[in-house]
């Protein structure tokens, strides 16, 4: 066991779903409250990190982000390989993001165990105007899938927070009891890259046997 002073967790958070559905943009309001109007398509990964405090304990989200589209994508094992938590994020503007949740929770569940936590994330909830998935919509699949939900807006900031500290508190609270473990990737987090080798260590709560 650690001892109180020296503990510390490092949660790998991934954050996935169709292009342009505003995940970049969640993850840049959350981490440094930006938001970028003209964000160009991710290429490859990129991460943050944000620490919060939980029940007086120093945690450091390290959310990760990739390319919505496939010919953008880094190898798909290693983005997952690790995770603890999920963000699977459509446009509540455009139907077609939201019929593709169900092809971004099969790659999710088939690169890591049922216990990471999951949240879907109906973005872009300032465009009430040309909504076409409503709220009931989200909030069904949602407990179908047996996720978390939430609508958020990444322009005026509306639930962006909260999102990720609903899914952090969750994954605190099954590392505190066990039920996962996010000690096993701290070695490789620590050294603050992007490491594309598969042959390394195993996980032993999740993702990814390679
Ligand atoms: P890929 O990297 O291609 O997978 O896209 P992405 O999901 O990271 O989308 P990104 O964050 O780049 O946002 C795409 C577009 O939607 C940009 O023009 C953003 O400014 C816009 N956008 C993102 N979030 C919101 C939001 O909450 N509301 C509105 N109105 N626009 C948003
Ligand atoms: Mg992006």
């Amino acid at each position: 066991m650690a001892e109180e002073s020296g503990e510390e967790y490092l949660f790998k958070i991934v954050v996935i779903g169709d292009s342009a559905v505003g995940k970049s943009n969640l993850l840049s309001r959350f981490t440094r409250d930006e938001f970028d109007h003209n964000s160009k398509a991710t290429i490859g990964v990129e991460f943050q990190t944000q620490v919060l405090e939980v029940d007086g304990k120093e945690v450091k989200a390290q959310v990760w982000d990739t390319a919505g589209q496939e010919r953008f994508r880094a190898v798909t094992s290693a983005y997952y390989r690790g995770a603890v938590g999920a963000l699977v994020v459509y446009d509540i503007t455009r139907r077609t993001t939201f019929d593709s949740v169900k092809r971004w929770l099969d790659e999710l569940n088939t690169h890591c165990d049922t216990a990471v936590t999951r949240m879907l994330v109906g973005n872009k909830r300032d465009l009430e105007s040309i909504r076409e998935v409503t709220t009931e919509e989200g909030t069904e699949l949602a407990e179908e899938e047996g996720m978390f939900f939430i609508e958020t807006s990444a322009l005026d900031s509306t639930n962006v927070s909260k999102a990720f500290e609903i899914v952090i508190r969750d994954i605190y609270e099954k590392v505190s009891r066990k039920i996962l473990s996010s000690d096993s990737y701290k070695a490789e987090l620590s050294v603050n890259r992007v490491s594309l080798d598969l042959s390394k260590q195993k996980s032993y709560f999740s993702c990814c046997s390679s």
